[in-house]
């Protein structure tokens, strides 16, 4: 078996006869734990059809899918969000290569936000040491998106 690089990472490849996988084989080939699958399947991110002994199948895409919930959720996109995405490909199909570049420039901005809160905090983070205050009006842990102090001001507040 040979791994081929996409733009998700390296996806290990499935033999062409095999259609189906077993949970235990989507958790080996993704690197996703079987409980992870569950969890993954509760939340509607995949899906899979279940045998006359009541197990889980799962298509083949199913590991593509796994892998694009995977890279969304390493960069912080929260699962709702993923879930949405994925809704809103036709036929709910699995994501390829274009609708990765596009619905991962449209995180951008999200990305962005996150990013200059947390930088925010943490050139903050000094001030809170051995305070305890959790001031909105002083404290970036308190207020980290500092509503009161640029949206709101005098008597407002
Ligand atoms: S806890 Fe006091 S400034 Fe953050």
């Amino acid at each position: 078996m040979s791994d081929r690089p996409t733009t998700l990472g390296l996806v290990p490849q499935i033999p062409e006869k095999v259609h189906e996988l077993t949970v235990g084989q989507l958790s080996a080939r993704s690197g996703a734990a079987v409980s992870a699958l569950h969890f993954y399947e509760t939340k509607g991110l995949i899906s899979s059809r279940r045998t006359t002994g009541n197990q889980r199948r799962y298509s083949r895409d199913a590991l593509r899918r796994v892998a694009f919930v995977r890279a969304a959720q390493r960069v912080g996109i929260p699962l709702a969000a993923i879930r949405e995405a994925l809704a809103q490909l036709p036929e709910e199909r699995t994501p390829n290569r274009e609708d990765w570049a596009r619905l991962s420039e449209t995180w951008r901005t999200e990305l962005d936000r996150r990013i200059t809160q947390l930088a925010r905090l943490r050139d903050h983070l000094t001030d809170c040491i051995g305070c305890g205050c959790l001031s909105l009006k002083n404290c970036a842990l308190s207020n980290p998106d500092d509503v009161f102090g640029e949206q709101l001001t005098g008597s407002r507040l």
